[in-house]
């Protein structure tokens, strides 16, 4: 079974929503995936996701409200298959924490997409459609991903 990590700043915010969106479609075509995410900042331990993000993913029919918030461990560089990362930061401070003997490949999650954009944004600080943009982007890069290791599409 192939293994994702999704993995943002917080955890509160578009991990946990790119970890809900890629289950669902996962399930819907029939493709078995641990899926899980975590934030490489660990201000937000413990706490469940953003509430802004919670409700307009329920607006798409994702449920986050299951979700806890945790830390990037060392541990993941070996337990995951991919490490997807939501912006260039994220990619970068995987990179710097990464073990020289990992076992994954560490992306960003929108090359999969086949777009021109390649960064999920924040939305934190920022306005109720910075959280759709996010959602639209997440939708995009999972039918990327999932067609990626169905053999089918050329990730960047
Ligand atoms: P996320 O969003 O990385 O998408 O979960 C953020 C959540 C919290 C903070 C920054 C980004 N923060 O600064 O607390």
């Amino acid at each position: 079974m192939t293994r994702i990590l999704f993995v943002c700043l917080g955890n509160i915010c578009r991990s946990p929503a790119a970890e809900a969106v890629l289950r669902q479609k996962a399930l819907a075509r029939g493709a078995a995936l641990e899926i899980a995410s975590a934030g490489t900042g660990g201000w937000h331990q413990g706490d469940g996701a953003d509430a802004r993000m919670i409700v307009a993913a329920a607006r798409r029919g994702y449920s986050l409200d299951a979700h806890r918030a945790r830390q990037v461990l060392f541990s993941d560089f070996y337990e995951f298959d991919y490490l997807l990362a939501m912006d260039m930061r994220n990619r970068a401070d995987l990179l710097d924490m990464a073990p020289p003997d990992r076992d994954c490949d560490i992306r960003l999650f929108l090359d999969f997409a086949g777009g021109a954009t390649r960064e999920t944004p924040d939305p934190y600080y920022g306005g109720p459609e910075g959280f759709e943009r996010v959602l639209d982007l997440l939708e995009a890069g999972a039918e990327g991903f999932l067609s990626h290791l169905a053999g089918d599409a050329p990730a960047r």
